[in-house]
């Protein structure tokens, strides 16, 4: 994998909202459980609390608004251009919601977190408290999240991880969610280090990782 100047991989994230998963990155990083850097950020809205908080941050911060860049390949092609400079080993999506066309320097090297057990409550539509509405509305007993490589479908690449907890018969979507944030606040740095270490393997639908 090339690495940065300092030999740590180098990681651009991808967001529209919140920013809680960056901030978590960043959280993991500052306490030394991600050796990576992190140096642009690309939000496809401009006043949202994920560009507060990667400027915050020192991050260079690009905003590429949907109607700047209204297709997949527009998209693709900003967001390629804002990272070029950077030496990119790997694309976070945290919280991205917009389509992008994946290419090619990007495949295999692109994930996404998502708030359920895919392929279960996944796709267009499928975001945010949505999620764990219909995870409700379903009756699950188990929900979860998943990281998942980024392929041209929605929320459907090879899975990298999961990992799951017990649906609570009081649980509200808002209860509900919370508790599966804080598994992906777990997951998505787990996952990010597998890839560091070389340790993901591509073969076909499945993910293979490596022993340590
Ligand atoms: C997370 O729930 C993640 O699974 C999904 O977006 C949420 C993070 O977005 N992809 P944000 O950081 O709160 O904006």
């Amino acid at each position: 994998m090339a690495r940065g100047t300092r030999g740590r991989a180098q990681v651009a994230v991808l967001l529209s909202g919140t920013g809680r998963s960056l901030e978590n990155l960043l959280a993991c990083r500052a306490r030394g459980e991600l050796d990576i850097d992190i140096p642009v950020v690309v939000s496809t809205r401009a006043d949202v609390r994920g560009v507060e908080i990667a400027r915050a941050a020192g991050i260079e911060t690009h905003v590429v608004r949907r109607r700047d860049a209204p297709s997949p390949d527009a998209l693709s092609a900003r967001v390629a251009e804002a990272l070029a400079p950077h030496g990119i080993d790997l694309v976070l999506l945290a919280g991205f919601l917009a389509q992008l066309r994946v290419l090619p320097e990007w495949e295999g090297r692109m994930l996404n977190i998502h708030p359920s057990l895919l392929p279960l409550f996944g796709g267009k539509g499928f975001y945010g408290s949505r999620v764990h509405a219909a995870v409700l509305e379903a009756g699950m007993k188990v929900t979860g999240c998943t990281v998942h490589f980024v392929d041209a479908g929605y929320d459907t690449g090879p899975i990298v991880l999961q990992r799951c907890l017990a649906v609570q018969e009081d649980d509200t979507p808002e209860t509900l969610g919370a508790r599966v944030f804080a598994l992906e606040c777990e997951a998505y740095p787990e996952a990010v280090r597998l890839f560091i270490a070389g340790r993901l393997r591509i073969d076909g639908r499945v993910v293979r990782v490596a022993p340590a």
